[in-house]
């Protein structure tokens, strides 16, 4: 770690506060000014070119420290993770979320993931598989050749179902449509609704401003509240995820119907905004890097040999899992993670008060020069076993660390590799000329226009089941 002495500007001692160096200013001050940056990534990226591996700056009266180094980042999320619950901003998707695992804290977090955890244990991984692959055969078979599709919601579409099939065993069809719309609309004013104060009493009021996030809300709880409602019904004993919550909640009063309702909101959220981000950025950095695009799919045909992957070929898709690694890299679905202190900490050389938030970003940190030279350059060789071991460990991220790591890991990698091999093996995406592409961090890092793009039929052999058509190859 970095001392202070190590950094240009002195840093700020407050009564026995040691505070790193950062803006002078209060950015509240800034912003008034309208000084505030387009997004918060210019913001990190600015504390990070001027200030290296720790800075201060106050937003109003609160301390927050930005961080950007592996020895800080590991304190934070792993050493002294009991010193840290969430912080505001993921407070405030409580306005969407409610509860559930990503928003909970201690004795209700832990409970939570104990009653998930059995659906996510490697045996279960393996069954589903096939939903997965059964899900993007489905959505490979509507394309057409040549035409042009939103890449980024067909995503969306693909992971929504996948979660509602494996997680939920919910059969969602038409209603992916809806509550994927429904989601957008939430995220379309996600920034406005963080950034206003007490905008959890202004959604409560209803205010005319915000009566569409009232709306969509309600209709995300009207799909939820129906599944959950067909699960008892049918008395189902799938095992899965949704199984497991209903017989962890066996009461019916109004307080366990919300955390239900708040449990399944968190895991389709959780669960399909992010692969289905990463999924696009694949295949725009794909269409953008031919000798890699030709190396994907050539791995493709050679492992696959024209039949539908399934869990057994996931380890030798390598290349697959080494392109979507790299994607992740460049554009991390989850691009920050914020703490905030319980008590005073020490991190470092620098001791800071109860309260303080602190931030880190892992769009920030996976493009730094230190530890990814030439980061801008799309490489999926960065991510060879013998390239990943000389790493030092939380330079790279992107499902976080600590006992918040993403619960869905080991599943997300899964489908990743599935989907864009089934997809891959049948297709080729281009992006289409002229469109602009640029990521938009909202909860998750999203791309801000969409990502248009030409579907190309490639000549790969697949051994097709019979009666299937063949699109026309050009
Ligand atoms: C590419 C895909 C994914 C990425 C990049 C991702 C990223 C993350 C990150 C960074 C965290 C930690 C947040 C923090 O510590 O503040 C997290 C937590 C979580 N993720 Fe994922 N995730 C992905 C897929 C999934 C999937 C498929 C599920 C399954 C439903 C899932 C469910 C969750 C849950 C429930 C948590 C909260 C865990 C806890 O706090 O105990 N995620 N995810």
């Amino acid at each position: 770690m970095a001392t202070a002495a190590q950094n240009d500007v002195p840093a700020g001692t407050r009564g026995s506060y040691h505070f790193p160096p950062g803006f002078e200013r209060n950015l509240l001050w800034m912003a008034l000014r309208r000084l505030r940056p387009a997004n918060p990534i210019v913001l990190f990226q600015q504390l990070a070119r001027d200030y290296g591996e720790i800075a201060h700056y106050k937003l109003a009266w609160n301390h927050i420290i930005f961080l950007n180094h592996p020895d800080y980042i590991r304190e934070v999320l792993v050493v002294q993770n009991d010193n840290f619950t969430k912080e505001r901003t993921v407070q405030r998707t409580k306005m969407l979320l409610g509860e559930g695992m990503i928003t909970s804290e201690g004795a209700q977090h832990r409970q939570q993931r104990q009653v998930a955890q059995p659906a996510f244990h490697r045996q279960r991984i393996p069954e589903y598989a096939s939903a997965m692959v059964d899900e993007a055969v489905r959505m490979r078979e509507s394309w057409r050749d040549g035409e042009e599709r939103d890449i980024a919601i067909d995503m969306m579409h693909l992971t929504l179902n996948v979660v509602a099939r494996t997680l939920l065993a919910t059969d969602l069809r038409e209603e992916a449509r809806e509550l994927a719309d429904a989601i957008n609309r939430i995220m379309g004013l996600y920034n406005f609704l963080v950034m206003l104060p007490a905008a959890e009493w202004l959604v409560h009021a209803r205010p005319p401003g915000l009566a569409a996030f009232v709306r969509a809300r309600k209709r995300i709880d009207a799909v939820v509240y129906r599944m959950i409602e067909a699960h008892r019904r049918e008395r189902s004993d799938s095992g899965s995820l949704l199984d497991l919550m209903l017989a962890a909640a066996p009461e019916h009063t109004p307080a366990s119907e919300q955390s239900l309702r708040d449990q399944v909101i968190t895991i389709f959220l959780a669960g399909y905004e992010t692969v289905a981000n990463a999924l696009s950025w694949t295949w725009y950095l794909l269409s953008q890097n031919p000798a890699c695009e030709r190396h994907f799919h050539a791995e493709i045909d050679r492992e696959l040999q024209g039949k539908h992957p399934s869990f057994e070929d996931v380890p030798r898709l390598r290349y697959v899992e080494m392109v979507l690694a790299e994607s992740m890299r460049l554009y991390p679905p989850a691009w920050a993670m914020g703490r905030r202190a319980r008590h005073d900490f020490q991190l470092g050389d620098f001791f800071l008060p109860a309260k303080t938030t602190v931030l880190i970003s892992q769009f920030v940190t996976h493009r730094d020069p230190r530890y990814f030279p030439d980061p801008l350059r799309f490489d999926p060789e960065r991510f060879t076993p013998e390239a990943k071991a000389r790493r030092a460990k939380f330079t790279y991220f992107p499902f976080g660390a600590g006992f918040r790591q993403c619960i869905g890991e080991s599943f997300a990698w899964m489908e990743g590799v599935l989907l864009l091999a089934t997809l891959g093996q049948k297709w080729k995406l281009a992006l289409v000329p002229g469109h602009q592409v640029e990521p938009e961090p909202l909860i998750t890092l999203r791309p801000k226009y969409g990502m248009h793009m030409r579907i190309e039929a490639r000549q790969s052999a697949i051994n097709e089941p019979p009666g299937t058509i063949r699109p026309h190859v050009a």
